[in-house]
């Protein structure tokens, strides 16, 4: 009897684990190698937060907790969302899990039958189309395109939309693109759902809080009061509190989805990390005033990386409003040859060329869905990333 399950055969192993271990292995072997691959701030957690997590260990919050998260971290994300988004939430439609993404996993796993389809705009976050297969369901990929700096049109989610489709997913500011939808960039996709009643809305507002410039978050039950009863709205403390180690996510929905998603992370991995629970509890009641100020210094290192990247004949970068990724277009770099002779005929020979040739570690646009492109994290110091993208300027500069 084959020993591995047939739905595992469904999934793929992670694109950007190749990129990742060979940085790592030139790392290793004393090459100069600048990362621009990891998805997560540069910076340690406010010390308050910090301090809560101390303070939890200390008051002896070391046991197992509720399944879904203790009822004073419910209550603080039920007052974030009626003071950030203006949604009103009562604790039994809350649930915490170990990460944003155990909270999308049990979603998709609590709700998804064979067959059922779940569309998925391109460029996606890495993990979203094989969670849809470990569930046994089936992704749709909607492009959004560089023209449309990456936002998808309400043209492109229509078409996408089937008898057979459960979820739409959504994600802004966005994984890999950065890109941030409007309040009527919004209003034109929940126009079309209202078209369909029975496609759920998984919204994925994990960047909220990283919006820059005049730039204004919303999420679609804000947008379209109509849509609360069928929509998850998807956050966490991983991205805009630099607590990506801490692992805390989570949704508000409605109660059944909520019960549905509790049941199976009691029989997974009961509560996430009490005393990370704490620490949340902090993030969310606590002050709030490093936001803007991280936000200023983000808004500057996406300005320097835009602009040196688009100083390069053949590449294309869109200023993003949000999140800390850019998503140049290698398009008029295909077909030419690198000046250790490498011949660019997609982004993955791209992004490996450029590992190997300048040292700089960057994601290949394929991981995500949407080619030719890469994808930079600039969660990282200035001088890194001006090192790295004048390595890049020359790399494409000696190609042939
Ligand atoms: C778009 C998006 N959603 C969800 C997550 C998962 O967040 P967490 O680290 O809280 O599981 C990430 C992390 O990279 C992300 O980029």
């Amino acid at each position: 009897m084959e020993l591995l399950s047939k739905t595992l055969a469904r999934v793929k192993p992670s694109p950007t684990i190749a990129v990742t271990q060979k940085a790592a292995e030139l790392k290793a072997a004393g090459r100069d190698i600048i990362g621009l691959g990891a998805g997560e701030p540069d910076f340690d957690t406010p010390v308050n937060i910090q301090d809560a997590g101390i303070a939890a260990i200390k008051a002896g919050k070391t046991k197992y907790t509720a399944v879904d998260g203790i009822p004073e971290l419910k209550q603080a994300i039920c007052a974030k969302f009626k003071r950030d988004n203006g949604l009103d939430y009562v604790p039994a439609q809350i649930s915490v899990g170990t990460g944003g993404k155990q909270v999308l996993y049990n979603a998709l796993m609590a709700t998804l039958n064979a067959g059922e389809e779940v569309v998925i705009p391109a460029p996606y976050w890495v993990s979203y189309p094989d969670m849809v297969l470990l569930a046994g369901g089936e992704p749709v990929i909607a492009p959004a395109t560089l023209e449309n700096d990456f936002k998808l049109t309400p043209e492109a989610l229509e078409a996408a939309i089937t008898p057979k489709t459960k979820w739409f997913i959504f994600n802004s500011p966005s994984n890999p693109t950065g890109a941030g939808y409007s309040w009527d960039e919004v209003k034109a996709l929940t126009d079309v759902l209202m078209r369909h009643p029975h496609v759920w809305v998984l919204t994925d507002d994990m960047y909220e809080h990283l919006a820059y410039d005049d730039f204004k978050f919303c999420t679609p039950a804000q947008v379209e009061p109509a849509l609360y009863d069928r929509t998850l709205t998807m956050n966490g403390v991983s991205k805009a509190y630099a607590m990506t180690g801490w692992r805390i996510g989570y949704a508000a929905g409605p109660e059944k989805l909520i019960g549905a998603m509790r049941k199976i992370q009691s029989q997974s991995t009961s509560n996430p990390c009490t005393i990370s629970q704490w620490a949340a509890v902090e993030a969310l009641n606590g002050t709030q005033d490093f936001i803007p100020e991280n936000n200023k210094m983000f808004a500057r290192r996406r300005d320097l990386v835009v602009d040196m990247l688009n100083q390069i004949d053949g590449v294309i970068c869109p200023k993003p409003e949000g999140a800390f990724y850019v998503y140049p277009s290698i398009k008029g770099l295909i077909g030419k040859t690198s000046a250790a002779g490498t011949k660019i005929t997609d982004d993955e020979v791209f992004a490996t060329a450029l590992l190997e040739e300048t040292g700089v570690a960057v994601v290949f646009g394929a991981a995500f869905g949407l080619s030719p492109n890469f994808r930079i994290s600039y969660a990282t110091s200035d001088e890194a990333l001006k090192e790295a993208c004048s390595r890049i300027q020359g790399f494409c500069a000696a190609m042939k």
